[in-house]
Parts: structure tokens; C-alpha cells; sequence
């Protein structure tokens, strides 16, 4: 691994000559005068001065030498649609979602909400707003008003795209009611709301505000919309994430350094070259979506596959059924959808040609070893686990054979990325662990090109959240325990915090919480998350109910459950609803009151709860173990 850690080794040694030799991978319309401004402590600002735009150098930059070549390759088993847009197909698409915007008052700085399902026009409206210097802030399809209404709140859109519906399993799932009910919790008011009619589901418009899309795409499909030439520090986009309270963090992007950064993980890590193909089968409304759907192959001159539908149907060969179709070279997924197909025919996985491809590499959760192995001897290619986070928007830590090829170990995520100074921190004593010692993973500053350059509109809360968690020290935080083993391989532990991952998906417990405290019965409760077999966790909740004699009524208790559950999936979503409801009469907490999440979860798991010296009430576990 020699390459690899000489090529980290600069990168951290001489981070301005680095970057400023990868910078040259885009196009910049006016050059960066500094590489790095780190006069502001844990601020980083990189390629200052330097005016760029993302939808040109994903888009428009490419048109000459690949305008008559796939860009962006849409496959729906949903409702039995494919698409291949070319370049130049898709610089159309992206004009008239532009001009629309435009001609809705969008201009510079103003945010435009995207929820939308996996479809073309996501990447359309995102890769519009791009071009304007609009900030979108893509909203997954799989979250709730709640969700949405908070997002609202917070990002204060001008306009809104939306859709009559998305689809699962072959049935549709309306999203105009939810938009509606957001809009109606929320605060504030979007002028004009775009609605994508896929004529799945019926939809009532809102007059004055609600337009369909169809008639407004006719009228500027001819429109050359100028790009808009940003500052490189620019915001270029808000995702939202969960973290320990109830509300979302809005991760805000930069332009110049996640073009920049982005484009060069395609080579480094992802082995790519312009006129590849790449797939991953995330959903734009996450962090994968936005960095290894939308922006980095189409950056790099790579075509992209976006894929509504589930792994699963029409049947468990469907990926390799794509990647035969299209010739894909890389295949980027969860460790969950993988688990998936474990459960189905192996015949399946050598039915399509898949000579193609070249490897695979699998985020978002911890890649179990048996999965890893199955899938990598299954398929005779190089499986990479790779672990990163919506914070940093690429991966922190990976194999990165764009660089050398080392051997992986099932179980890591290999080594550091270039950029990052990557360490494992004591949490006590701030300082770095040795060998084999757990500790947190955390980032030294400055954070590198096109990680989050702050939390939107909220400084102190950035600073606050990531970058105070050890004494004495401003050091980066990503809330995972981790280690490293004699040989230099990094291993990811699991959460110090309250955040859940359930098949892939960040989810805040402490959010799911807020929803089930909303039911007039309850009192309090706590969620937490348990290993599961196939979604990496799931999530189980604990109620107290404010009169625990409801109980003793006939079916109360599966009543109250689904009541619970109902609530959660109006305000958080499906995606959120917890495997269980279980009730006790109290919780088990310490004695300054902090429930004892960590006890709960050895309980749930079958472990020992370990150290209880703290507890206030030691009867409450045992009433955790009788709901079980
Ligand atoms: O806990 C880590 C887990 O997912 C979190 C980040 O989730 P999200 O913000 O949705 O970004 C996903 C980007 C791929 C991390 O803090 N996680 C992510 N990748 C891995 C992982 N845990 C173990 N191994 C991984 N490869």
C-alpha cells in the first residue's frame, strides 16, 4: 500500500499544492486566487475567488466531445419505463427546468425544494438550480409531512417540485396529499409549487400556486439558459440529516470544492473514466444519490444510471439484468439490498453477462463479512466496502485502486482517503488512540474540498455539533466509534450517538420519539435501535403511557400499537416506523434523568447491559425485559 499512503501523505502534508493540482480536473470561468482560506478556524474555504458552475462542468462541459452519448440512463420496473438521455438530450432537459425556474422569479441564492421520487426530472431540477446558483434542498420521497414541514421551515423555499406520485412495488405512493399537509404545518409559504404528473395518482392543484410542469417544459424546451458563475464557496445545495435532537441538521454544500472533489474520487476511488458507466442504486434524496447519482459520474464524463425500483422485482436479478443492459462498469449499493438477495436463487446472479463491470462497492452501513465475502465470490469481482457520511459528502475511508490496488479485508473499509487526516480519538482525553484501540473516528481540520462548509443559517450549531466533542481539542466529530489494526485497516464500530441506521437509511431516534410522544396516551418513551439479520437495524420502541390501566382493556395494547406506529408513518414516514411498540411503566434512566439507551439495547439484543452503576431504578430493565 505504498502509493496509496505516500498519495495521503501529500495530501495532508501539502494540502494547497494538492488540491490545486486536482482543481485542474474543472473548468473554472474566473481562476482561484488562494487554494485554502483557513483563517476562520474550523471554517475551511477552498478555491477562493475561483468562479465555477456545477451544472456546467456536468453538463455543458462534455456537450462537444459527448453530446450524442448516454448521460443519464433512467430504468423504472416500476412502471416499466427506460430512458437513455444523451448529453445533449439531457443540456435540453436541464434548460427547460432552468427557464421554468426562471420564469417562477428563482434567481440566485433562493431555494427550490425537490421531492421527488426516483425520476429523470430530480436530476433535471437539480442540475437546474445549479445552473442558476439556486440552492436546492432535495427532500427523500420516503419521508413524511412532518419531515417535509420541518424542511420547509428551515430551507424557506421560493418554489417547490413535486409529483402526483412515486411508486413502490408497483403501487403508487401519492406525494401531492403529504406536500399539501407539509405546506399546511409549516411556517412558511412556497409562491409556487411544480408538479411533475405522472398520472399515477390523482392530484387537486392549489390555484395560483400549483402549476403542472408538462406546459411550462413545452414552452422552454429551446431555452438556453445562461449559466449563472458562482464564487467557488457559494452554497450549492442543503441535504438535511438526522443527528441527536429532533431537528434536522441542513448540511450546506459548497460549488467549487465539491465539483472538484467529486470528480477526482471518480478516478481514485471509483476507477472511472469519461465514457463509463456508473450505477448507483441509491435514491437522490440521500447523500449517495446527490454525490454518485447526479453530480459525480455526469462531473466526470460518465454516464449514470438511475434506477426506480426495488433489487427484488421483477426478480432478484434485476441489477445485473441493468448492468448487462448497459454495460456498467461500476455498481455502488447498501449492504442491506445485498443481504436481500442472498435470500434469493444464486442462479440468478449468473444469468446476465456481467463482463462489464468491475467492481462494487457498497456504503451507508456496516458491510458484514459474510455479505462481503458472499457477494465478492459469488460474482468473481472486487467487492469495496467504502464508509462516509452526509457531512463529508465522498468517502473519508476506502480502497482506492484509481491509485493502487491493495488487498481489502471483509469487515473494513481499508484505509484513509486522500484529504482526509483521519484519526481515532479517546473521548476522554482528546488525544489519538494507538493500535487496536477504540476510540472515535474523527477528522483533523480543515475538512476537505467539498465536505459541509457549515449547517445552513446556523454557524454556531456547526461548530457546536462537530467540532466540540473532545477536551481541549477542534477536532471533527463524525459520531462512530472506530479502530485501527496493527496493519493500518480501519473498522467502523457503530454510533456514539443516538442515530440509527435502518437498511441503509440515517434515521434520528430522537425524531421518532417526538412522533410517538404526540399520541395523547403517551407519556414519554425512547427508541432505539436493534441489529437486525437483514436491515443492519431496526427500530423498537419503549412507551410509558400516562394511564397504564388502558392496558388491561381487551386489545388495547395491539390497538395503541398500531395507533402509534400510524403516527409515526404520517409524520416520519414508512421508512421510520419501528419494528415494535412495546410498553413499561417506566424507563430505565440515570439518576440526572438520561434514559439508558446503550442497557436497553443489550437487553434487546440479548447482551449483558452491562455497567449500571448510574441507574436510578434498577426494576425499570426488568420490566424491559418482560415487554420483550
Ligand atoms: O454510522 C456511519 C454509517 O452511516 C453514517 C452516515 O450515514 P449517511 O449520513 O446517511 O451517509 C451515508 C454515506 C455513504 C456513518 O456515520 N456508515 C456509512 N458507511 C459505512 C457506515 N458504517 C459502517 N461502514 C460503512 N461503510
Amino acid at each position: 500500500m505504498q502509493k496509496v499512503r505516500e498519495f495521503h501523505r501529500q495530501s495532508i502534508q501539502d494540502r494547497e499544492a494538492f488540491w490545486a493540482r486536482e482543481a485542474q480536473r474543472i473548468h473554472w470561468e474566473t481562476p482561484f486566487t488562494r487554494v485554502l482560506d483557513y483563517s476562520r478556524p474550523p471554517f475551511a474555504r477552498w478555491f477562493v475567488g475561483g468562479r465555477t458552475n456545477l451544472c456546467y462542468n456536468a453538463v455543458d462541459r462534455w456537450l462537444d466531445t459527448q453530446g450524442d452519448q448516454p448521460a443519464l440512463i433512467w430504468v423504472s420496473t416500476e412502471v416499466d419505463q427506460e430512458i437513455v438521455y444523451t448529453r445533449a438530450d439531457l443540456a435540453r432537459e436541464v434548460n427547460a427546468a432552468a427557464a421554468t425556474l426562471q420564469e417562477l422569479g428563482v434567481v440566485q441564492g433562493d431555494r427550490v425544494l425537490i421531492y421527488l421520487p426516483m425520476i429523470p426530472q430530480a436530476a433535471f431540477f437539480m442540475l437546474a438550480c445549479a445552473r442558476l446558483g439556486a440552492i436546492h434542498s432535495v427532500v427523500f420521497g420516503g419521508f413524511a409531512a412532518h419531515n417535509l414541514a420541518q424542511r420547509i421551515d428551515d430551507a424557506q423555499p421560493r418554489v417547490i417540485v413535486s409529483t402526483d406520485a412515486g411508486s413502490r412495488g408497483g403501487r403508487p405512493i401519492a406525494y401531492k396529499p403529504l406536500l399539501d399537509q407539509a405546506i399546511e404545518q409549516s411556517s412558511h409559504a412556497p409562491e409556487r409549487v411544480v408538479l411533475v404528473n405522472r398520472g399515477l395518482a390523482p392530484m387537486d392543484l392549489t390555484p395560483g400556486r400549483d402549476l403542472e410542469y408538462a406546459p411550462l417544459r413545452a414552452r422552454h424546451l429551446d431555452a438556453q439558459v445562461p449559466v449563472v458563475w458562482l464564487e467557488s464557496n457559494e452554497p450549492s445545495y442543503i441535504l438535511y440529516t438526522s443527528g441527536t435532537t429532533g431537528n434536522p441538521k441542513g448540511v450546506q454544500r459548497d460549488v467549487g470544492g465539491y465539483a472538484v472533489a467529486l470528480c477526482a474520487s471518480m478516478e481514485y476511488i471509483y476507477g472511472g473514466k469519461p465514457g463509463d458507466v456508473y450505477f448507483s442504486s441509491s435514491d437522490v434524496g440521500w447523500v449517495v444519490g446527490h454525490s454518485y447519482v447526479v453530480y459525480g459520474p455526469l462531473l466526470n464524463g460518465q454516464a449514470t444510471v438511475m434506477y426506480e425500483g426495488t433489487p427484488v422485482r421483477p426478480d432478484a436479478a434485476i441489477l445485473w439484468r441493468i448492468v448487462e443492459t448497459y454495460r456498467v462498469n461500476v455498481l455502488f449499493s447498501a449492504p442491506t439490498a445485498i443481504r436481500v438477495l442472498k435470500k434469493h436463487d444464486p442462479a440468478l446472479l449468473s444469468r446476465h453477462d456481467l463482463s462489464s463491470l468491475e467492481r462494487i462497492y457498497l456504503a451507508g452501513e456496516p458491510l458484514d463479512e459474510l455479505t462481503g465475502q458472499w457477494l465478492s465470490e459469488a460474482l468473481g469481482k472486487p467487492v469495496i466496502d467504502n464508509y462516509w457520511q452526509t457531512e463529508t459528502g465522498w468517502p473519508i475511508l476506502s480502497a482506492q485502486p484509481g491509485i493502487e490496488e491493495v488487498p481489502t479485508r471483509f469487515g473494513s473499509p481499508s484505509f484513509p482517503v486522500y484529504g482526509y487526516d483521519a484519526r481515532v480519538v479517546d473521548e476522554t482525553t482528546g488525544r489519538d488512540c494507538g493500535p487496536n484501540q477504540k476510540g472515535v473516528v474523527a477528522i483533523e481540520p480543515p475538512l476537505p474540498p467539498g465536505a459541509m462548509s457549515t449547517i445552513w443559517g446556523n454557524d454556531e450549531r456547526f461548530v457546536r455539533t462537530y467540532f466540540q466533542s473532545f477536551p481541549g481539542r477542534l477536532c471533527y466529530s463524525t459520531s462512530d466509534w472506530g479502530l485501527v489494526d496493527d496493519d493500518g485497516y480501519w473498522y467502523i464500530l457503530g454510533r456514539t450517538d443516538d442515530v440509527i441506521n435502518v437498511a441503509g437509511h440515517r434515521l434520528g431516534t430522537r425524531e421518532i420519539e417526538e412522533s410517538v410522544n404526540t399520541h395523547p396516551a403517551v407519556a414519554e418513551s425512547a427508541v432505539v435501535g436493534v441489529a437486525d439479520q437483514l436491515k443492519g437495524q431496526e427500530a423498537m420502541a419503549f412507551a410509558v403511557l400516562r394511564n397504564p390501566a388502558l392496558l388491561e382493556e381487551s386489545g388495547a395494547r395491539e390497538r395503541l400499537e398500531a395507533e402509534i406506529k400510524r403516527v409515526i408513518e404520517q409524520r416520519n414516514g414508512a421508512v421510520a416506523r419501528p419494528a415494535r411498540i412495546l410498553f413499561v411503566n417506566t424507563l430505565p434512566k440515570t439518576r440526572s434523568g438520561k434514559v439508558l439507551r446503550r442497557a436497553i439495547v443489550a437487553l434487546c439484543e440479548g447482551r449483558d447491559p452491562g455497567d449500571l452503576t448510574t441507574i436510578e431504578d434498577p426494576g425499570a430493565l426488568d420490566q424491559i425485559r418482560a415487554a420483550l
